[in-house]
C-alpha cells in the first residue's frame, strides 16, 4: 500500500475532506478481512477502496480474489503507481450510484460526510428509491448510505465487516440502518473503538466496527468495547460489555447505551422519560452573535433602551457553579462580560436601536443563513428563563445548573421548562441529574463525538430516563434542602443523597 502520509501531503487537507479519506490501520484491516473471510466464500469486496488497506490485508492472508470501487481518480492513481501500474481490480466509479453487484464478502471503511457535505445526496436518494424502494432520511450521512447499500447487496452466505461512526446508533436517521441490521438476526457484534486516537488519529467522530454474517442467525448481539488496539484480535473471544437478546433490540431506541451493562431505559420499571416532568428546549440561536451579543459597556455607548436588552448567558463558561442566581449575573455585568442580548422585538424600535440595526445591515449581518430567514431579520427567538440548564457539549460529564436568575441562554445550554406537574420536582430532578447514578443513567442518551466530546440534543434529554414520581415523592423536603445547601457550599451532593439515587435500577 502506498504511504498514506505521502499521499496526503500530495493532495492536501481539502481534497481529503471532500472525499472523506481516512485510512484503516493494518491491524484493524487484518482483523476485519480475516473475520469476513471465515464465511468460506472466496472473494472480498471493498466499496471505498482508497489506498487499498483491506486489499493489503487480503494479500497478506493469501486471499487473491479482491474487487473494489473508488470514486477519486487521484487516490486511485496513487495506488496504481504504488503497484507499478497494475490496475483492473478497482472500478473507478461512485459506489452509491453503481448497482447490481452481489459480493461474497464486504469489508469497508466508508467515507464519512455529514448530510450537509454529502454532495450528491439527492441523486443517491433517487438511486435508493429506484433500486431498494427505500427513502433515505434527510440527515443520512454517506457512511450510513454505504452500509445500507452493502447490506442489500451482500451474498446470502457472505459476511460484512464495516467501520462506522457510531453516532447512527443514537440518531433518528440511524433507525432505518438499525432496522436492516437486525431484521434477519444476522448481526453478530458491534465493537465500540474507545482507543480512537490510537486507531484513527485524525478522526473527529467516534468509530466502531459492525460484524454481520448473512449465513447465520444470532439470538444475541454482543456489544464490545475496545480499549486498546492490541486487544482487537481477541475481542470476539472476550466477554462483551453487554450481550443483548436480539429480540429486545428496538431500532427506535438508542443503542449507544447498550455498551454499558446495566443500562436503564426510560420505560423500565420505576422510570419515566424526563419529558414526563417538562421539556428541554435549545437556547436562542442568533445567527450572528457578533451583532446580537453585547457587553454592558457597549450597550451603554450605543444608548440602547433597556427594553431592547435581555440578560443572557452567551457562553457555557460564564456559568462555573451548579447554582446560578441574580447575584452571579450581576457579577458578570460588573466584569463587563458579553451577557446582554440585543432583542428589538417590540413593534417600535427605539431610535438608538434603529441606528444599531442599520449598522448591522451595513456589516451584512442581515444576510447570514439564519438572519435572512427571519422577518424582520433582527427579531430574536423568544425564551423564558429556565430553572434548570444542561450544557450542550461536555468532555467529562455534562454541566447541570439550577438557575434562579432571570437570564435566558444562547445555544450553549438547553433550558428545561417544567409542565404543571413537574414544577414541584425541579430541585429533585436537579439533584438527580447532578448525582453520580443520575449521570450514569442519563449519559446513555448522549451522542459521542471523537476525542471524548459528548453532546446532548434537547430530544436526547427529553427521552432520557428519570426516576418516577413515587421515587421522588419519597425523598423528604428536609434532605432536599440539606442537599441543596451542600451543593451550594461544596459544589457536590452529600453522601446521603448520592446513596438515595444509588438505589435506582
Ligand atoms: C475512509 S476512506 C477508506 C479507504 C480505505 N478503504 C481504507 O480503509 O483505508 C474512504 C474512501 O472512499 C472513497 N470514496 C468516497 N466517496 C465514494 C463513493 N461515493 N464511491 C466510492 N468511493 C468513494 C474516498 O475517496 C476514500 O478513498
Amino acid at each position: 500500500m502506498p504511504d498514506s502520509n505521502e499521499y496526503l501531503r500530495l493532495v492536501g487537507e481539502a481534497h481529503r475532506k471532500r472525499f472523506g479519506q481516512y485510512f484503516t490501520p493494518p491491524q484493524v484491516a487484518d482483523f476485519m478481512v480475516e473475520w469476513a473471510s471465515r464465511s468460506g466464500l472466496k472473494s472480498m469486496f471493498d466499496p471505498a477502496f482508497g489506498l487499498g488497506a483491506f486489499h493489503g490485508s487480503a494479500a497478506r492472508l493469501g486471499i487473491t480474489k479482491f474487487g473494489g470501487c473508488e470514486v477519486d481518480s487521484r487516490i486511485l492513481q496513487s495506488w496504481n503507481n504504488g503497484r507499478n501500474g497494475s490496475a483492473g481490480l478497482v472500478e473507478h466509479t461512485d459506489y452509491l450510484l453503481s448497482w447490481n453487484r452481489r459480493p461474497d464478502n464486504i469489508v469497508c471503511n466508508p467515507p464519512y460526510m455529514r448530510f450537509q457535505r454529502f454532495a450528491n445526496r439527492k441523486e443517491v436518494g433517487q438511486a435508493f428509491e429506484k433500486n431498494l424502494s427505500l427513502r433515505l432520511p434527510g440527515y443520512t450521512n454517506s457512511a450510513s448510505a454505504f452500509l445500507l447499500k452493502s447490506l442489500s447487496e451482500l451474498n446470502g452466505s457472505g459476511r460484512l465487516a464495516y467501520i462506522m461512526p457510531l453516532e447512527f446508533l443514537n440518531t433518528g436517521y440511524g433507525r432505518i440502518v438499525k432496522e436492516r441490521l437486525i431484521s434477519g438476526r444476522h448481526l453478530r457484534a458491534v465493537i465500540s473503538i474507545q482507543c480512537e486516537k490510537e486507531v484513527f488519529p485524525d478522526a473527529t467522530t467516534s468509530a466502531g466496527i459492525i460484524l454481520y454474517d448473512a449465513a447465520r442467525t444470532f439470538s444475541h448481539v454482543d456489544f464490545h468495547v475496545l480499549s486498546s488496539i492490541g486487544r482487537l484480535r481477541e475481542v470476539l473471544k472476550s466477554k462483551p460489555a453487554n450481550r443483548v437478546p436480539a429480540s429486545s433490540l428496538d431500532p427506535q431506541s438508542k443503542w449507544l447505551a447498550r455498551f454499558s451493562p446495566g443500562e436503564i431505559l426510560a420505560h423500565d420499571d420505576g422510570f419515566v422519560p424526563l419529558s414526563f416532568y417538562g421539556r428541554f428546549h435549545r437556547g436562542i440561536a442568533t445567527g450572528a452573535n457578533q451583532f446580537f451579543v453585547l457587553r454592558p459597556s457597549q450597550a451603554k455607548d450605543l444608548k440602547l433602551s433597556s427594553r431592547e436588552l435581555l440578560p443572557c448567558v452567551t457562553k457555557c463558561n460564564q456559568v462555573q457553579k451548579p447554582f446560578f442566581a441574580g447575584t452571579d449575573y450581576a457579577e458578570l455585568v460588573r466584569r463587563d462580560q458579553p451577557v446582554i442580548l440585543f432583542s428589538a422585538n417590540a413593534a417600535k424600535a427605539s431610535r438608538a436601536a434603529r441606528a444599531y440595526i442599520e449598522s448591522g445591515e451595513s456589516a451584512g449581518y442581515h444576510l447570514r443563513y439564519l438572519t435572512r430567514m427571519r422577518r424582520p431579520w433582527y427579531k430574536t427567538e423568544e425564551r423564558r428563563p429556565s430553572p434548570l440548564l444542561v450544557g450542550v457539549f461536555s468532555r467529562n460529564g455534562y454541566k447541570v445548573v439550577r438557575n434562579t436568575s432571570n437570564v435566558i441562554t444562547l445555544t450553549c445550554f438547553h433550558g428545561f421548562q417544567p409542565n404543571l406537574f413537574g414544577g414541584d420536582y425541579i430541585d429533585k430532578i436537579f439533584l438527580f441529574l447532578l448525582s453520580k447514578r443520575g449521570r450514569e443513567i442519563v449519559s446513555g442518551s448522549k451522542r459521542q463525538y471523537g476525542d471524548g466530546l459528548e453532546k446532548f440534543e434537547p430530544g436526547d434529554m427529553n427521552r432520557a430516563p428519570a426516576p418516577c414520581a413515587d421515587f421522588l415523592d419519597a425523598i423528604d423536603l428536609r434532605s432536599v434542602e440539606d442537599a441543596m445547601a451542600c451543593v451550594k457550599s461544596a459544589g457536590a451532593l452529600p453522601q446521603q443523597m448520592e446513596a438515595t439515587f444509588e438505589t435506582l435500577g
